[in-house]
């Protein structure tokens, strides 16, 4: 059996390096805050429980976590209040209570840290196990090095103590191996030793990173695993080390897609949010932005200027220049665009079209319709190998509530109808150009004038 594993998250400080009235962790990279990225990699761990230490703006960091885990996760989420953060073990100390309860291990890192990998987290598990260590902690190399605790060696190599670089000795300073801060701990020993920290250095704080020096003082094993790649781990303090994390994560994500078999033309000028799939083949111009949980086909086109949240675009689709996609579908073989916005559960059905300056909002287009210039279609059901002409409308709103407009199969809607709903053409219908078609149109029918009156039969 393995051990179970428990992550604790320090979320709980201001930030105060970013100048905002926004806590860190709720800046974003990409579509998600960071306190999402942090999460997402903690539950790639299948832990226990996760603790999340907040503080500042403890409400909105709340939410934002709730409303990035997955559901099947939510109720690992513990949160604690520190309610004054006076350090990192202070922190930590705050979770004791709920600690207490938790079997295993203990993973702490900090909630400003996006690019850090579940592997990196599992690798110092698997050390701390092997090991059989009270603590072990996370070491890279930075020269020259930045502002984080320095790693202290004996003349051996053991490790001896993390020294905060304020409270760093000149020889202390110099030291290139750091503290990045990625922790594991038996949970007990971790508690015992909270208990003795002191607040006696320069920043007047509680440390967490004195913990693994008082449990050498207790002839506990503590240990340390060296990461090559340092970036990875870095957290972020200000905007412009947030833009670059961004660019960071970004490119791993390009990558990734290429490697898959994707085209992206010119990846510097491309934005895709980590949680994006694309499918082989399917070619990505410049200067495109596609963010959360969108999905897109293989052998699919992309022009440039167009923008895709949470899209679901399936196989052989081509989404011309400047197009809009929000929260809809495209089936499978869709054209749209260039300069078509589609939102709020817009679907098209196999092969339907749409064009130039076309709004489609919560309404299903048929197999093979096409609707290609100048029309809003709103609330609306149209069925297959319908024609919408030029400059269509549905009048959806009458002022106070919305209504739905029905287009049955094979209709042909001439140039500017207007459509106003609730309302209802029958299967095989036609309308003339300039209508305005206020009731019920029956099958087979022609109708045109204002309002909307039937000229002919077109079958008998
Ligand atoms: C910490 C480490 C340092 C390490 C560096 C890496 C300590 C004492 N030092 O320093 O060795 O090199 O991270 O980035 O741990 N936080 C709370 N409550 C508090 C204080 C902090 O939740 O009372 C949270 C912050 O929101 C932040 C994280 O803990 O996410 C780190 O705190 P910060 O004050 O930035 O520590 P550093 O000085 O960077
Ligand atoms: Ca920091």
């Amino acid at each position: 059996m393995k051990v179970p594993v428990n992550v604790l998250i320090l979320a709980a400080g201001l930030g105060t390096r970013m100048k905002s009235s926004q806590a860190k962790v709720l800046h974003k990279i990409g579509s998600r805050p960071l306190i999402a990225h942090v999460l997402r990699t903690a539950a790639r761990l299948n832990p226990e429980n996760i603790f999340v230490v907040v503080g500042h703006q403890a409400g909105k960091v709340e939410e934002a976590a709730r409303a990035s885990i997955a559901p099947a996760d939510a109720d690992k989420l513990r949160f604690v209040m520190q309610t004054e953060q006076r350090g990192t073990g202070h922190a930590v100390k705050c979770a004791a209570g709920a600690l207490k309860d938790a079997r295993g291990l203990l993973v702490v890192f900090y909630g400003d840290t996006p690019a850090v990998k579940a592997e990196t987290l599992r690798k110092l598990i698997a050390e701390h196990e092997r090991a059989g260590n009270a603590a072990t902690l996370v070491t890279v190399r930075i020269d020259p090095p930045p502002a984080y605790g320095r790693i202290v060696r004996n003349a051996q190599g053991d490790f001896l103590k993390i020294v905060e670089e304020r409270d760093c000795s000149p020889e202390e300073r110099a030291i290139t191996e750091v503290n990045p801060g990625l922790y594991c701990f038996d949970i007990p020993a971790l508690l015992d030793a909270l208990e003795r920290l002191s607040p006696h250095n320069a920043q007047n704080e509680y440390y967490l990173t004195d913990v693994p020096q008082h449990m050498l003082d207790d002839s506990l094993r503590v240990g340390t695993v060296f990461h090559e790649d340092a970036h990875e781990l870095d957290g972020i303090n200000t905007r412009a080390e947030l833009a670059a994390m961004w660019k960071r994560l970004r490119y791993e994500t390009i990558d990734r897609l290429m490697a898959n078999g994707v085209t992206i033309v010119d990846p510097d000028s491309t934005y895709i949010d980590d949680s994006v799939e694309i499918g082989r083949d399917t070619v990505i111009h410049p200067q495109v932005i596609i963010e959360g949980d969108s999905r897109i086909g293989a052998n699919c086109e992309i022009r440039s200027w167009s923008h895709l949240i949470n899209a679901e675009i399936g196989d052989e689709c081509k989404i011309l220049n400047s197009c809009v996609i929000v929260s809809s579908k495209l089936v499978a073989r869709n054209i749209v665009g260039p300069f078509a916005h589609l939102r709020l559960h817009a679907e098209l059905a196999e092969d339907a079209v749409v064009g130039n300056f076309v709004e489609i909002k919560k309404s299903r287009l048929g197999r093979k319709t096409k609707s290609m210039h100048l029309t809003y279609l709103g609330d609306a059901t149209i069925g297959d190998r319908v024609n919408i002409g030029a400059a269509t409308v549905t009048c959806n709103y009458d002022g106070r509530q919305k209504n739905p407009t029905v287009i049955e199969d094979d209709v042909k809607i001439g140039s500017d109808t207007m459509l106003v709903a609730p309302v209802r053409v029958g299967r095989g219908s036609m309308t003339g150009a300039g209508s305005v078609v206020t009731k019920d149109v029956p099958p087979d029918s022609l109708v045109a004038g204002v309002p909307a009156q039937v000229k002919k039969k077109l079958k008998e």
